[in-house]
């Protein structure tokens, strides 16, 4: 495990017409095993945020640091979920678990990563669909089968990239518990981009809220629902609360209020 540190890191992209800017100003701590969310209005800079974490660009100003250490470029101790898993159709479920440890532990033998997969599998409760291929399952259980693979090399952080966002209500939900109990057994750190309020307060120890683009930090706020969480606990009026306090942050994002 390792912590997240972003130190004031701004990003704009070169464009034809001069440099966009994209993120202001951003400093935020993911401590080693806690798990944050980060909400704001639709293009304001969230993927943006989690290619720089993963090491896939370089930001402009700032620095951004894992378990103490700068980020020079995309590391295998970093595993990203997205929301539209891409999945090999000619290799097997677990097979498709696997692929990230054939790139980091070539060397690993072949019974051990798939015993790897086929632990993940259960965690996730797809027992039995080790040898399907990716074009039988349905969406949700696709996407628990990429949840699977983004942690089969033991990554020290997980990014989510909005990972839920194409599934339907109920099939969200049951992901969200899953993803609960996957993070409390793999003990990761976590930082999740969604444009779900519910999903970021039923998962989270944190939600940060940007500003519209180029976004800055606009608001933080503590989730104290304690590690055993159930569905219910959404609809208390503790959480409404809670709710109703990010919705009106959101709208004040989007310069509706
Ligand atoms: N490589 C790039 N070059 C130039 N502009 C870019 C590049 N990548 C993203 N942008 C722009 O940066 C802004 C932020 O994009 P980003 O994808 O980070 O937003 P987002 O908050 O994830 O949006 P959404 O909620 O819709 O997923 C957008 O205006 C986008 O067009
Ligand atoms: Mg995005």
């Amino acid at each position: 495990m390792s912590e997240i540190e972003l130190n004031e890191v701004s990003h704009e992209f070169s464009t034809p017409d001069g440099p966009f800017p994209v993120l202001d100003n951003i400093s935020l701590k993911v401590p080693e095993g806690a798990f944050t969310s980060v909400v704001g209005p639709s293009g304001c800079g969230k993927s943006t945020l989690t290619r720089l974490i993963s090491g896939l660009i370089k930001p402009t100003k700032g620095s951004i640091k894992l378990g103490g250490t700068e980020i020079v470029g995309p590391k295998p101790t970093v595993g990203m979920a997205f929301q539209n898993p891409v999945m090999l159709e000619w290799r097997s479920v677990v097979k498709n678990i696997t692929l990230p440890l054939e790139i980091v532990a070539p060397k690993m033998p072949a019974k051990e990563k798939e015993d790897r997969a086929r632990e993940l599998l259960k965690l996730v409760s797809l027992e039995g669909y080790e040898e399907n291929r990716p074009s039988e399952l349905s969406g949700g259980m696709k996407q628990r089968v990429s949840l699977c693979r983004s942690l089969v090399h033991r990554p020290e952080v997980l990014i989510l990239d909005e990972p839920f966002g194409a599934l339907d209500a109920f099939t969200r939900e049951e992901l969200w518990q899953i993803m609960h109990s996957l993070r409390a057994e793999e003990k990761i750190t976590c930082l999740l981009i969604t444009h779900d309020l519910r999903e970021s307060v039923f998962l989270s120890d944190e939600v940060i809220v940007l500003s519209d683009r180029p976004a800055r930090s606009q608001y933080r706020i503590n989730v104290d629902l304690g590690p055993e969480r159930s569905l219910d606990d959404l609809y208390t009026p503790k959480t409404t609360e809670l709710l109703a306090v990010l919705r009106h942050q959101i709208e004040v994002a989007q310069g509706r209020k």
